[in-house]
């Protein structure tokens, strides 16, 4: 029944005038009303078959369709790029990449919001289920992870976002921690880039978390207790803090950087990702992946979905 979804997809992902350019935020809708026509036998069915995997999809609005192309793969963490510019949050790589149709809600928030209520229906079977699902049929409990990447003035930007977010917030959609217990929802939303720690610790309740700095949660004039409820994430650039190319053999040193940021990471019950690791070549990309895989590092940072996914 794979074939639903991929027969659903197809078009969006495959159609040759499209794989070049990229599809309007409208078609991205009428698929979305697409996914709950009869043909669906069961309601949560749009994600049927998609195993969730710890990949992040960096850079997620370059691909042809942002978001939905991710959850097709079961990636499990998507990135966007977010400006606030006049009020509007737009979501783009630089300045130059910005259109005014490309926004955060257009392109991120209404999709996300169509797909949860697809796999969320509200009917006599569901009345007692208090955790809505999560994204991916086959295993409703894992949140998707969206993080927020802030390019433009963090502490200005923070309440346009979390007003942005407030449809997800009121469907119960998002991760939250209130009064002091953390309640794991749909989407687990976690600020980086530019977002202001300070702000974001004195959120509550806090629906909108903290990519930590992986390579400095032991250091005490961050004046900051990194756990969980703040961050369920922490992240670092991979060639400063590893220095492995991927290319010849890794040295002990450099295993013993990633060995040493995962374990600080682990003991704080926050997952590691390393960003920016090498992309080419394919084999150097590969022994990178499998390497921090073996020191338990918890996200693939991949910009080729389809590799990371078949990876
Ligand atoms: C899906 O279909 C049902 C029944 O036709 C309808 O009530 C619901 O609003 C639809 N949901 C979406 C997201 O279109
Ligand atoms: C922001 O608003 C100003 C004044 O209305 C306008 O000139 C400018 O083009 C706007 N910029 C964007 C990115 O919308
Ligand atoms: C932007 O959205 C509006 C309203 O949906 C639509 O009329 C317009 O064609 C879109 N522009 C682009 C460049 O897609
Ligand atoms: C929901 O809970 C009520 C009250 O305990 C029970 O009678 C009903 O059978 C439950 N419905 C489902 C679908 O589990
Ligand atoms: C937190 O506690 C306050 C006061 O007891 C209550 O009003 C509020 O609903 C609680 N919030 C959550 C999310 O549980
Ligand atoms: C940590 O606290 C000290 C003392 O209050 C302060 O001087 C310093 O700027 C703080 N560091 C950060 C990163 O906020
Ligand atoms: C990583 O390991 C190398 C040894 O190859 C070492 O020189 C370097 O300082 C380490 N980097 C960090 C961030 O600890």
């Amino acid at each position: 029944m794979k074939a639903v979804f991929s027969l659903l997809l197809a078009p969006i992902l495959l159609a040759p005038q499209l794989a070049v350019g990229n599809p309007t935020v409208d078609q991205q809708i009428a698929f979305l009303h697409a996914s709950n026509s009869s043909l669906l036998r069961y309601p949560t069915q749009f994600t049927q078959n998609i195993v969730p995997k710890s990949i992040h999809s960096h850079n997620d609005y370059w691909r042809n369709t942002p978001l939905l192309e991710a959850l097709s793969l079961g990636v499990g963490s998507v990135e966007a790029d977010v400006w606030l510019l006049n009020g509007t949050l737009f979501v783009g790589h630089e300045l130059a990449a910005l259109t005014p149709n490309r926004t955060l809600d257009l392109l991120y928030l209404q999709p996300l919001l169509a797909v949860l209520n697809s796999v969320n229906p509200k009917d006599e079977f569901t009345v007692n289920q208090t955790t809505p699902n999560g994204p991916f049929d086959t295993a409703s409990s894992t949140p998707l992870q969206l993080l927020i990447d802030v390019k433009t003035d963090g502490v200005e930007a923070l309440p346009f976002i979390l007003h942005a977010f407030q449809p997800l917030r009121e469907a119960g959609y998002l991760t939250t921690f209130a009064n002091g217990t953390l309640t794991p929802s749909a989407v687990t939303v976690v600020g980086t880039g530019n977002s202001p720690l300070e702000q974001v610790k004195a959120l509550e309740p806090r629906d909108y978390f903290f990519d930590a700095p992986l390579t400095q949660l032991t250091d005490p004039s961050l004046n900051t207790t990194w756990d969980p409820t703040l961050s369920p994430l922490a992240s670092t650039d991979y060639e400063p803090a590893v220095g492995w190319s991927g290319i010849g053999e890794i040295s002990e040193a450099q295993r013993a950087n990633i060995t040493r940021f995962v374990g600080d990471a682990h003991a704080r019950g926050i997952k590691a990702r390393f960003w920016d690791t090498p992309g080419w070549p394919i084999r150097a990309r590969e022994a990178v992946w499998t390497e921090l895989l073996s020191d338990g590092a918890d996200w693939l940072n991949a910009d080729d979905l389809q590799a990371a996914a078949s990876f």
